[in-house]
């Protein structure tokens, strides 16, 4: 089934059921406009044959990045760079969606130290600043913003967007019954937390047509206590269903709940099944009738085909594998290979290494590839996970000194 092609509610066939995840590709320039690294990159991804390739975070506020080398889609961003960007993600014949998303309470401290939020919960983790409280005015300017982007999005050639929230940015913050606990509109009850997503997606949708994708990356669980549960997503997926959407990508967890990047730190049983969401996206699979696509852990072709034939979900999602191997999906689809390389298996246990120094050496990995044109898997977990913690550090200065310039 792997290599049936789907067609999504808006119109749109994608080849085969195999999607590049988003990855934060941290590739942008100073202004925070694509670069010929990423540009490179996404050729290749889309010359490997996925059927889908979503990007990584692309922020919709300059001054609520993940990382100081995101791309933003603004009014102020590099339209041409972004349609070159947009001409290579589908030479192969992939369509590309625009992740859309604003890192609310995740956006570090270096590039705003007071950043909004849904609530004033502040991150538990050093390097993130005090949230700011969101208005009724920040909430209609964040709606305007979104839709704004996924404009700008289709002008420069993207097929899609998917809006993001989950992992612990501001939508899913906002969805999160342990972070969302205002006592007005916007929080509260299910219907309040869901209250800014839904508003989004019908202004998403009503500013791009009926023939645009539009999806949503939900969180299956935030794996921590009081957060969502798969309950809560299950209802989240119906209620989000009506607003005329392409299909809903199932993940989990936060940064201060790591559980869709690290596979260090999982259960051993939830390593030996493969996909760490699979469960999840069956029971929100269950109660809704448009596709669902699931990402995290994926590795070998027999556990794709049993979770497409066991209709557990419609897409197999699927990211570290394409910092590797950017061009495995023609080799899976042609049987010259059954299993993906699985890198992040070989590391020390979580206790053993410094936070975050696996994902850390995967995103050095990414800037290779897109600079260089290939990776080097030799490189040590530390000298990775260390070289790119020194070019994020001088991507927040470029950035900074910037911002300066400009004022
Ligand atoms: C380096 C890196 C960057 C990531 N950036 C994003 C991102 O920008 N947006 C997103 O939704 N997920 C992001 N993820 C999560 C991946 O999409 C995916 O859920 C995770 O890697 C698990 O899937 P896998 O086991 O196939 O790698 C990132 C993961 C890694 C390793």
């Amino acid at each position: 089934m792997i290599d049936a092609p789907l067609d999504l509610p808006c119109g749109a066939t994608l080849k085969n059921r195999i999607v590049k995840s988003g990855l934060s590709e941290a590739l942008g320039d100073t202004k925070n406009n694509p670069t010929e690294a990423l540009i490179s990159i996404f050729r290749r991804w889309s010359q490997g044959g996925a059927g889908l390739l979503i990007t990584g975070n692309i922020l919709i506020d300059r001054w609520h990045l993940e990382h100081a080398g995101n791309f933003v889609l603004d009014r102020s961003t590099d339209m041409n760079k972004t349609s070159e960007l947009t001409k290579a993600a589908k030479s192969g014949g992939s369509l590309v969606l625009a992740q859309l998303s604003h890192a609310g309470r995740q956006t570090p401290k270096a590039i705003n130290p007071d950043p909004l939020s849904i609530s004033n919960l502040k991150l538990d983790l050093e390097g993130y600043g005090q949230p700011r409280m969101a208005s009724d005015k920040d909430f209609s300017e964040l709606i305007e913003k979104f839709s704004t982007s996924a404009k700008l999005a289709q002008e420069c050639g993207f097929d899609g967007v998917e809006i993001h929230a989950a992992h612990g940015y501001l939508l899913s913050s906002s969805l999160s019954p342990r972070i969302n606990n205002r006592k007005d509109k916007w929080g509260g009850s299910f219907e309040n937390r869901a209250r800014l997503l839904q508003l989004i997606l019908q202004k998403v949708r009503e500013a791009v047509g009926n023939n645009f994708i539009l999806a949503v990356k939900i969180n299956s669980s935030d794996f921590q206590k009081g957060g969502l549960e798969i309950s809560d997503s299950v209802k989240i997926a119906n209620l989000i269903e009506k607003e005329n959407i392409d299909f809903i990508e199932v993940s989990g967890g936060n940064f201060e709940a790591p559980e869709a990047y690290q596979y260090v730190s999982l259960k051993e049983s939830t390593k030996s099944r493969e996909a760490y969401f699979l469960d999840a996206a069956k029971n929100i699979k269950a109660s809704v009738s448009i596709p669902i696509m699931v990402t995290g852990g994926f590795r070998s072709i027999s556990v794709m085909e049993d979770a497409l034939t066991s209709s557990s979900t419609d897409l197999i999602g699927i990211g570290r594998p394409f910092v590797i191997d950017p061009s495995f999906p023609y080799k899976l689809l042609n049987g010259d290979i059954s299993v993906l390389p699985a890198v992040e298996r070989n590391f020390p246990p979580a206790q053993d290494i410094p936070k975050g120094a696996v994902l850390n050496w995967f995103c050095d990995q990414l800037a290779l590839q897109g600079k260089t044109g290939k990776g080097d898997i030799n490189i040590p977990l530390i000298d990775g996970h260390e070289r790119y913690i020194k070019q994020s550090d001088e991507a927040t200065h470029s950035l900074i000194s910037f911002r300066n310039d400009s004022k």
